[in-house]
């Protein structure tokens, strides 16, 4: 399974890599504003920075909802790096344009998806990745882990390529369950991915091993 990075902030997308486990970023308007970045000349250059960073894919999502208009943002997006992929939403024109930027050779990760019926839909265009949200699954009492579950199964059973990337990740425990049950992807806030470090009896283990060195 890969480690993405749920973050525009470039210093924690700094730390995630020197960690020596991360395998691309995902990033959404959100998470985009929250760093101050304004304008589309800040927005380009704020994916390059990031592209320096990680040798990975680097998702960068589109604003507009009608097709025209995604599919001119999604081409300058994907100019900037051989790594971007262009998300788009789970709308009837983002379906459309997930399917011409497929047959244009640009790949797109099919974003606010809540349901396999949303996921075989994106998965038919074509969609490199597709992006249920857990988190907020969990958040209105449904089960997010089990929907990447039901998900990986029907993509298993129909042999579709789409890559199951599962997003708004809360906790270490979202990731270890993700994994079981068959997430090719899961892209992580920081303190997640950091959270997998921990355990009380590694703290002990390790204090014991220290005080009994001294002795050596
Ligand atoms: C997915 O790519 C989104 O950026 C993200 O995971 C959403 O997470 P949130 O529900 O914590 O905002």
């Amino acid at each position: 399974m890969k480690f993405f990075i749920d973050t525009a902030n470039l210093a924690q997308i700094q730390e995630a890599h020197d960690l020596g486990v991360l395998d691309g970023v995902t990033t959404n308007p959100t998470l985009m504003a929250k760093e101050g970045i304004k304008g589309e000349e800040a927005i380009l250059k704020h994916y390059e920075a990031i592209c320096e960073i990680v040798d990975g894919d680097v998702s960068a999502e589109v604003f507009s909802t009608d097709f025209q208009s995604i599919i001119e943002e999604g081409k300058k997006l994907a100019a900037i790096h051989p790594n971007i992929v262009v998300k788009v939403p789970m709308i009837k024109d983002g379906v459309k344009a997930i399917k011409w930027f497929t047959e244009n050779g640009i790949r797109t990760n099919c974003t606010l998806v809540f349901s396999a019926g949303q996921a075989i839909l994106a998965a038919k265009a074509g969609a490199a990745y597709v992006s249920p949200f857990i988190g907020r699954i969990d958040d209105s009492n449904w089960d997010g882990v089990e929907l990447i579950a039901q998900i990986a199964q029907i993509y298993a059973l129909q042999g579709f390529k789409t890559e199951i990337l599962a997003a708004s990740i809360r906790s270490a425990l979202h990731i270890v369950k993700c994994a079981e049950v068959g997430a090719d992807v899961c892209t992580c806030p920081l303190d997640s991915i950091l959270g997998l470090l921990k355990h009380p009896l590694t703290d002990i283990g390790l204090a014991k091993f220290l005080e009994d060195a001294k002795k050596m």
